[in-house]
């Protein structure tokens, strides 16, 4: 049976190894909190990294720790220290984590700590590969394993690979200043479906992709010359009943069995008339701004003296990443900060900030969310922000007021909290005022919208969403209606093409022959290419016809040593082998001189683009151009055009990267048609990647074979990925 692999740096369980004995531990972190109950539910498999490193284990716990991971289905691999402090303190929290979340002025870009990523991402691609089977999903999880989906479709073209980010993707401005930017994007586009929290996100994500990959993008698909990759965003929620149901329980739970820390929460309530809880819960992180936060509520007790005694700070720090330099500094900031502004408010029965700096265990975390009146969360920056999600899925009576940061991810869902901007002090003193003297009524009313909201989309639906996303992406790769030329195909083609006597074959150039490149006039054919069509023309019955959109002269001059015929112009021209031009149709061009000068109006403003004139059409080239502003000013001149030639015989394509006006009277379908027309021929083959293509594929004969580049809906009946292939396919002709 087919499973889900999952694969994300830390596994749901941590272990350690105290006194010479393996200690087990949940992991802490929005991904492994998450995605917890959709492994514990589903058919799965969870690779990670187990926590520890290979000098830490003994050989003989070795085998304990397999068995324990494998206990939660989970296959735990174990990293070098080298090998960590390059991948995970390096990389992927020196350079990326600061990156993707605008802390520009914290990354760090060491070759080493790049290499180290690269290595220790094939390690995981390698594990992915080891457990693979056929029919498998693979979903990959996380900034540390950007790589990891490319690795992965190399050894293993045809499966069925997701990734999911899970934290912020930043603008293609900020995402740009990386030095391995190409390699990144890359690994990534080796998933079928990539995912982030918010539209935001997705769109940096694409607009990074066709700015510095020059992919094209539709909607929100990438086209890559093999395959289309699906972008999407799927807001993460968290495992809704599991928090209700331990808020239930919290209630219910007798006096005598309530934590330690339940009674120093109600004694503080207790002490005095309408004492309030704010709570934080936070990994110890500079993105969370609990710095900031502090501060916020140091304004808060200067502008609101009133709550002096009867206001405190509950504030869980996890402890994270504490080998990186940054984590180091920030705990020194946070320690003395707390300690300053305790010492200044402090009275003989009161402290105004509790600080806790480590881990709690989950009964713990639920008396906090379920005895603080309000949750104070202000991260500068946040993927999504669970903790705000949690908090008001344990609010049981419906009470409590979340104050949340409009940077988080999960503040585009929660609208109902009381949104503010973690730089702006006076905003957050009086939201702390506002949710202190908010009527519990509204504070109800609130309350039930996010929480009916969150239980609807609770984290196993987000889940479902993306898989059954993913597993969409595939039957479209099935359902594509050319076949993908596989061996057996190609040798039916070749016997049918050995067992005839007249051949002529229909070749497009420009991304059929050749790559796109940026300007039309670098695509000149290169000397394997010569060499091949040269071959091919000199066979006795077999016509090598090279239809292209290309003027005549280019055309010509490329193609003038060789034996093939030439039709130019989409077909406006056609010249025997050593031959002179003649007009195939009867087009004229007069009309130029008049819409010359509105693609001028376009070139001015569009910077990157440029008029192509041939000798009866005209064509404005945007590949070079910035792409958002290119399509922007594709669809205005489009539209202008439309206007401008409606009633004159005169159509616009809308080509790759091009929009070109010409007679509507000439395609090469029936160009292909005409030529035909005084040919024998018993077997026709035609290969072209755009959509004049599909004027020949629609036109000629049944019996011909027609074969798309790349993978665009077509009227082909075959197709091959790239022009590596199709100079494969054609050298199968001379064998
Ligand atoms: P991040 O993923 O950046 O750490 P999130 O708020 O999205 O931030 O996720 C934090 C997760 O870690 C939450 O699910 C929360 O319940 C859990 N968590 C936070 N603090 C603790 C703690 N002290 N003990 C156990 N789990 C914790
Ligand atoms: C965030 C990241 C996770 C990471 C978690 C904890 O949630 O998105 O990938 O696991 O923080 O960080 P850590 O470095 O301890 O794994």
């Amino acid at each position: 049976m087919s499973k889900t692999i999952i694969i994300s740096n830390r596994l749901p369980l941590q272990i350690s190894i105290k006194k010479g004995k393996l200690n087990v531990t949940p992991s802490v972190g929005g991904l492994a909190t998450g995605l917890k109950s959709f492994h514990r539910d589903g058919d799965s498999v969870w690779i990670g990294w187990s926590g520890l490193t290979a000098e830490e284990l003994p050989e003989n716990l070795i085998n304990e720790v397999t068995q324990k991971a494998k206990d939660e289905a989970c296959i735990a691999i174990n990293f070098t220290e080298k090998e960590i402090e390059g991948f995970y303190y390096g990389f992927s929290n020196r350079s990326i984590w600061p990156l993707f979340h605008y802390f520009m002025e914290f990354t760090e870009w060491e070759s080493w700590h790049w290499e180290t990523y690269k290595r220790v991402n094939q390690k995981y691609a390698d594990a992915i590969l080891k457990n693979y089977k056929d029919g498998d999903k693979i979903w990959i999880h996380d900034y540390q394993l950007l790589l990891v989906p490319n690795m992965v479709r190399e050894q293993a073209p045809n499966a069925t690979i997701g990734f999911f980010n899970h934290i912020p993707f930043p603008s293609y401005e900020v995402f740009r200043t990386m030095p391995w930017r190409e390699e990144i994007l890359k690994g990534l586009l080796g998933a079928d479906l990539i995912g982030f929290h918010t539209y935001d996100y997705e769109r940096h994500f694409l607009s990074s992709v066709s700015r510095i990959l020059r992919h094209q993008v539709n909607f929100n698909e990438v086209s890559l010359p093999e395959r289309m990759v699906k972008v999407d965003s799927f807001p993460m929620g968290i495992d809704y009943n599991k928090f209700e149901q331990a808020a239930q329980d919290h209630f219910e739970n007798s006096l005598e069995n309530q934590s330690d820390l339940q009674r120093r929460l109600d004694h503080h309530r207790k002490g005095a008339p309408g004492a309030k809880l704010i709570l934080s819960i936070d990994r110890l992180d500079y993105t969370k701004g609990i710095a900031h936060r502090i501060r916020a509520f140091e304004y808060f007790l200067e502008k609101y003296p009133q709550y002096i005694e009867k206001i405190r700070l509950v504030m869980l720090a996890v402890p994270s990443r504490s080998e990186v330099p940054q984590y180091q500094l920030l705990k020194k900031e946070i320690d003395a900060l707390v300690g300053r502004i305790n010492g200044k408010f402090a009275t003989v029965s009161w402290t105004p900030i509790w600080y806790f700096y480590r881990s709690m265990p989950f009964n713990n975390l639920i008396d906090l969310y379920a005895s603080c009146d309000i949750a104070l969360l202000t991260p500068i920056r946040d993927g999504m922000n669970l903790v705000a999600k949690e908090y008001i899925a344990s609010r049981k009576d419906q009470t409590g007021v979340l104050i949340l940061s409009e940077m988080t991810g999960a503040a585009q869902e929660m609208n109902e909290a009381l949104l503010i901007n973690p730089n702006n002090f006076e905003q957050i003193a009086d939201a702390i005022n506002q949710a202190i003297e908010m009527p519990e009524e509204e504070q109800i009313k609130r309350n039930k919208t996010l929480q009916k909201r969150l239980k609807r989309y609770d984290v196993e639906k987000w889940a479902n969403d993306f898989m059954k996303s993913l597993t969409k992406t595939q039957e479209t790769r099935q359902s594509n209606k050319a076949i993908h030329i596989s061996k057996d195909i190609q040798e039916s083609i070749f016997s049918d093409f050995k067992k005839s006597k007249n051949r002529v074959l229909f070749l497009d150039y420009d991304g059929t022959l050749v790559n796109f490149v940026d300007k039309p006039e670098d695509a000149k054919p290169d000397k394997e290419l010569i060499t091949l069509i040269n071959e091919l023309a000199n066979v006795e019955n077999i016509s090598v016809v090279l239809i292209s959109g290309r003027d005549k002269e280019t055309l010509g001059n490329w193609w003038r040593e060789s034996n093939v015929e030439l039709i130019a112009e989409h077909g406006v021209w056609a010249q025997k082998p050593k031959k002179d031009w003649r007009l195939n149709e009867n087009v004229r061009n007069d009309w130029m001189e008049s819409i010359r000068p509105v693609i001028d109006a376009f070139v001015d403003r569009t910077p990157g683009s440029f008029i192509e004139e041939k000798n009866y059409s005209l064509a404005w080239h945007y590949r070079k151009s910035d792409p958002d502003l290119g399509e922007k000013r594709a669809n205005e001149l489009s539209t202008v055009l439309k206007d401008l030639i409606s009633n004159h015989g005169l159509s616009v394509l809308d080509g790759n990267k091009v929009l070109e006006i010409k007679s509507s009277e000439v395609n090469k379908g029936k160009a292909a048609t005409k030529l035909l027309l005084k040919k024998e021929s018993d077997f026709i083959f035609a290969i072209g990647d755009d959509w004049t293509d599909e004027y020949l594929f629609q036109e000629l004969p049944d019996s011909a074979v027609t074969v798309k580049v790349g993978l665009k809906n077509t009227s082909a009946t075959y197709y091959v990925n790239n022009t590596r292939k199709v100079r494969e396919l054609l050298q199968g002709f001379l064998n």
